[in-house]
């Protein structure tokens, strides 16, 4: 399990710029990522975002593994997705922000 204490700082800094966090958060160029864990990518659960049909299609349960994945290389795992991010290589740094992702609930 990684260290959602970190995972939070990093997440302020590549992540906060396009997502906010807390329940019933507004969009910004990416979704309110409140109660991501569990959600199915780009469902209704988050109403009034616009999400590509790739993400759609893709009806992938975030959970955490498959958000490691997502953020290991975002254009690989859903490719045509529009979130502009290249990606964390280091498994530890997917693991703290997965980890700090799981507090949102
Ligand atoms: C430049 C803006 C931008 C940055 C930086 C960014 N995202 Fe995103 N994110 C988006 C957009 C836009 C989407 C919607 C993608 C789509 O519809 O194809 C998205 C989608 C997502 C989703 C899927 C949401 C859902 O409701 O299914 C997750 C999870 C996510 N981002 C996590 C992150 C994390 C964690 C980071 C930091 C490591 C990050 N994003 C950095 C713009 C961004």
């Amino acid at each position: 399990m990684g260290d959602p204490v970190n995972g939070k700082k990093m997440f302020m800094k590549m992540c906060a710029a396009c997502h906010t966090t807390e329940k019933g958060g507004k969009h910004k160029i990416g979704p309110n990522l409140h109660g991501i864990i569990g959600k199915t990518s780009g469902s209704m659960s988050t109403p009034g975002f616009n999400y590509t049909e790739t993400m759609k299609e893709k009806a992938v349960v975030w959970n955490e593994k498959t958000l490691s994945d997502y953020l290991e290389l975002p254009k690989k795992y859903i490719p045509g997705t529009k979130m502009a991010f290249l990606g964390l290589k280091k498994a530890e740094d997917r693991s703290d922000i997965i980890a700090f992702l799981s507090t949102l609930k």
